[in-house]
């Protein structure tokens, strides 16, 4: 084989090789199952990397037979898959998935679990790997791994490995996180726990490492003395759709987002570079950008430096929605953000004094998630004088995480005529015609990386453990203090509470226009 040039070519060519194995999900009967998990599995199958002798067991306690399973998921797989759905591959998939009913605490269950997966071993003519995926709700996590270890099950075949996947929220706070963290520790290894947070699996955020460290353009210029300040947006158009209202009000923006997928973001565009592409070097260097995060400690550095807010009614798209106090499932005097802004400061030599600001909520304007870093003017203008069109003067580099994946880069050009006008121009990379092909869905590469054993695209302990304890000093401002900072309000289809501008306007900056 030829010699590889560099370390991104080699991490590649070792992707997706799965091996083997019975995914175990628990929760199977819910809603990430049918419409997340089965059809990220399917198109996996359908791009040929699904590895030989696969098979998918459900685990819930509803009472239902294989076929009934079966059905219910071929009608998710219908409205969910990225690539169609096509009646052959579905039967041949379908095939090698089966049901198995029972409470998450009942002891029998597990041995009936055992059971039948000896017997899949013993019909392959030899013992498989397992993968148990905590799909179920987060408070049947503790017992379904004291089940697996109490029946042995944690414990992989001779010669085969045993891992467990665990789902988002991973906690609510420290004190639960490590809870969960120690249960965790003590049924699995940590190099066999993959705690999955979906952002990291979507394309673009995989890009950012390549973009910064495989082009030498970027890295010599990706510090405080180049960057002036860096924005994170996360707006969603949805509200509490589907029932989610529930569970939303007991979580928040804050936890719900930030603390997990806004944080990888945040990771990936600060960390140092790695020394190799290892799980572990990487995830050094990303809880190092957790663990230098400025704590805001108390109420008044909470309020000065954090905008909380929900949305009013208003209309989204045109059409009329309710207020979030009125929506289903949600109290109505909830004291729940559904729209969070915050300026973060990471105190490293890399970033002394650059402002991150983070926002993310629901009932904004529409869907968009991006990366907008925004360089320093340079220190001489010899055009000062010319009139310069368009609103910023300033190069931005753009990274859309979705949808219409791409990276932009804004420069200042010169307008075509005989006078020296200035405007502003874009750069657009974008996936869709670059590459031609629509990018995997998250939960495709999640999995996959799963099933080959590379956890770099996962949480680790102590990233979720830093990340838990700087949210905790916020939640407690919020919950615990005499003087709480306010709730502010914005009208559902709006940008979002004015006091969220009024953060950037201190410092000179305004949030980037989407
Ligand atoms: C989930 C949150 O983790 O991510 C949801 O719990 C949110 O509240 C969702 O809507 C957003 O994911 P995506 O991939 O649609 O941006």
């Amino acid at each position: 084989m030829a010699e590889l040039e560099n370390p991104f070519e080699e991490n590649l060519l070792n992707r997706n090789r799965a091996e083997p194995c019975t995914v175990v999900i628990f929760g199977a009967t819910g809603d990430l199952t049918n419409r997340k998990l089965i059809p990220a599995l399917y198109n996996v199958a359908a791009c040929g990397d699904l590895p030989p002798q696969f098979k998918v067991v459900g685990f819930a306690r509803r009472d239902k037979s294989d076929e009934v399973f079966r059905a219910e998921l071929e009608e998710g797989n219908r409205r969910n898959s990225r690539q169609g759905h096509d009646e052959e591959l579905w039967s041949s998939f379908a095939q090698n998935i089966h049901y198995h009913r029972s409470e998450f605490e009942d002891p029998a269950g597990y041995v009936r679990l055992k059971q039948l997966l000896d017997r899949f071993d013993r019909e392959r003519g030899a013992p498989a790997n397992r993968l148990f995926y905590l799909a179920s709700a987060p408070e049947a996590f503790v017992p379904i791994l004291d089940m697996l270890r109490a029946s042995g099950l944690n414990h992989a075949p001779q010669g085969r490995w045993a891992r467990v996947v665990c789902e988002k929220p991973f906690g609510k706070d420290l004190i639960t996180a490590r809870a969960l963290n120690d249960t965790v520790a003590a049924t699995f290894a940590e190099r066999d726990t993959y705690r999955i947070d979906h952002y990291l699996g979507k394309e673009t955020a995989q890009n950012i490492m390549v973009l910064r460290f495989a082009n030498a353009l970027f890295e010599p210029n990706w510090n405080s003395r180049y960057i002036d300040n860096v924005q994170i947006t996360c707006a969603e158009n949805l509200g509490m759709e589907g029932g989610r209202g529930g569970y939303y009000d007991t979580a928040g923006a804050l936890r719900d987002m930030v603390q997990n997928h806004l944080f990888q973001l945040l990771s990936l565009v600060a960390m140092e570079p790695p020394t190799d592409l290892s799980a572990d070097s990487v995830r050094d260097e990303k809880v190092k950008v957790i663990r230098a995060l400025r704590p805001l400690i108390g109420p008044e550095a909470v309020a000065a430096n954090v905008v909380r807010a929900q949305y009013a009614a208003g209309s989204v798209d045109g059409v009329a929605r309710v207020g979030y106090r009125q929506e289903d499932r949600v109290n109505p005097q909830s004291m729940t953000e559904a729209y969070v802004a915050l300026r973060l400061f990471i105190d490293t030599w890399r970033w002394q004094g650059v402002p991150f600001y983070i926002r993310v909520g629901k009932r904004l304007p529409k869907k968009a998630t991006e990366i907008s870093v925004h360089f320093k003017k340079p220190p001489q203008v010899p055009f000062a004088t010319r009139r310069l069109l368009g609103n910023s003067s300033e190069n931005t580099l753009v990274i859309r995480i979705q949808p219409d994946e791409g990276i932009a880069m804004r420069i200042l050009c010169k307008q075509p005529g005989q006078a020296l006008n200035m405007q502003q121009v874009k750069m657009d990379f974008r996936y869709s015609s670059s590459f031609g092909t629509a990018s995997p869905e998250a939960y495709e590469r999640l999995l996959l990386d799963a099933m080959a054993g590379d956890a770099t695209l996962f949480a680790r302990c102590d990233e979720v453990e830093n990340a838990w304890r700087f949210i905790d000093e916020i939640q407690r401002a919020w919950h615990y203090s005499d003087k709480p900072p306010p709730m502010c309000e914005y009208p559902a289809g709006s940008w979002g509470p004015r006091e969220a501008d009024e953060l950037l306007r201190q410092d000179g900056h305004q949030w980037r226009l989407l």
